[in-house]
């Protein structure tokens, strides 16, 4: 029998406040794919796991109507459920529960849109490929994820290749894969899909940066979860806090952040 799916990263106040500071990073991104897939008025669009809606109004605004959306979070859904009363463009269909368990329509969408929902699903082929039967023939599927083994701090602290292990420990723990980006272009040949587009993005920032701020906000809130995720020790871990914070005081530091790939898909037409 398959495990229950738990999600990692719950739906608390101060993650929905992660999660903003995010988009405020990483939403221009996300707005340039927009553009390359020249999204156009009353798209059929169907957004997976929105989290606090930036790119979900970003959507709304460009099809200039309701989109739909798959969030199993009630906290994130009923939050979505509120932004839809203000801008004016009604409510699309939210189905609040995994995407695995949501009744999609088929064929219907011009396109299914997700940022960092696929790093936590097990099974990846399975969820594909109830995306790509809700398409329209000729629609695409856009996902933005982690090749997460570009991430590094600069200088290297003596724990960090027991740390990466970890944080890989951690998503691969609920079936997730950190680095399910660089897979996902032979996924989507697999699920019958053609590639259209990756496209890279690597940030990177110096102590004090938005880049910087961004990367220390999550490893460090989640140091005390990794710490005794083997080989990555309770020591290790205190330890590499320390240098982390050290380093921030030190302006020839840098970070390296994972990449985030944006992959295309079509699903063919006839
Ligand atoms: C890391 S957050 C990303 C949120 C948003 N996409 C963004 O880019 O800011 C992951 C989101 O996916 C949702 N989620 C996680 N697993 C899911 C699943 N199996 N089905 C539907 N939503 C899921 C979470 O509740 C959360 O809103």
């Amino acid at each position: 029998m398959r495990r229950p799916y738990r999600y990692l990263l719950g739906d608390s106040r101060r993650e929905a406040e992660r999660l903003r500071a995010q988009a405020r990073l990483w939403d221009p991104t996300a707005h340039a794919l927009f553009d390359r897939l020249r999204i156009g008025e009353r798209w059929q669009v169907l957004e997976i796991g929105p989290g606090q809606g930036s790119l979900h109004l970003e959507l709304r605004r460009r099809v200039r109507g309701p989109i739909d959306a798959v969030e199993r979070s009630p906290a994130f859904a009923s939050r979505l459920r509120r932004l839809w009363r203000r801008d004016g463009f009604g409510a699309g269909a939210l189905w609040e529960t995994d995407l695995l368990l949501a009744p999609l329509p088929a064929e219907r969408y011009d396109l299914v849109f997700a940022r960092w929902v696929f790093l936590f699903l097990p099974e990846p082929e399975r969820h594909l490929r109830k995306l790509v039967r809700a398409l329209k023939p000729g629609g695409r599927l856009a996902i933005e994820d982690y090749h997460r083994d570009s991430f590094a701090l600069i200088p290297r602290p003596a724990e960090w290749l027991d740390f990466i292990a970890a944080d890989r420990a951690f998503f691969a723990s609920q079936g997730g894969d950190v680095n399910i980006g660089g897979r996902l272009p032979d996924l989507y040949r697999r699920v019958g899909l053609s590639v259209v587009e990756v496209t890279p993005t690597i940030k990177v920032g110096r102590p004090g940066s938005p880049v910087w701020n961004w990367l220390s906000t999550y490893f460090l809130g989640v140091m005390s979860r990794y710490a005794g995720t083997r080989p990555f020790t309770r020591a290790q871990a205190a330890r590499l806090r320390r240098h982390w914070l050290r380093a921030a005081k030190e302006p020839t530091s840098m970070m390296i952040a994972p990449t985030v790939l944006d992959v295309v898909g079509r699903k063919p037409r006839g």
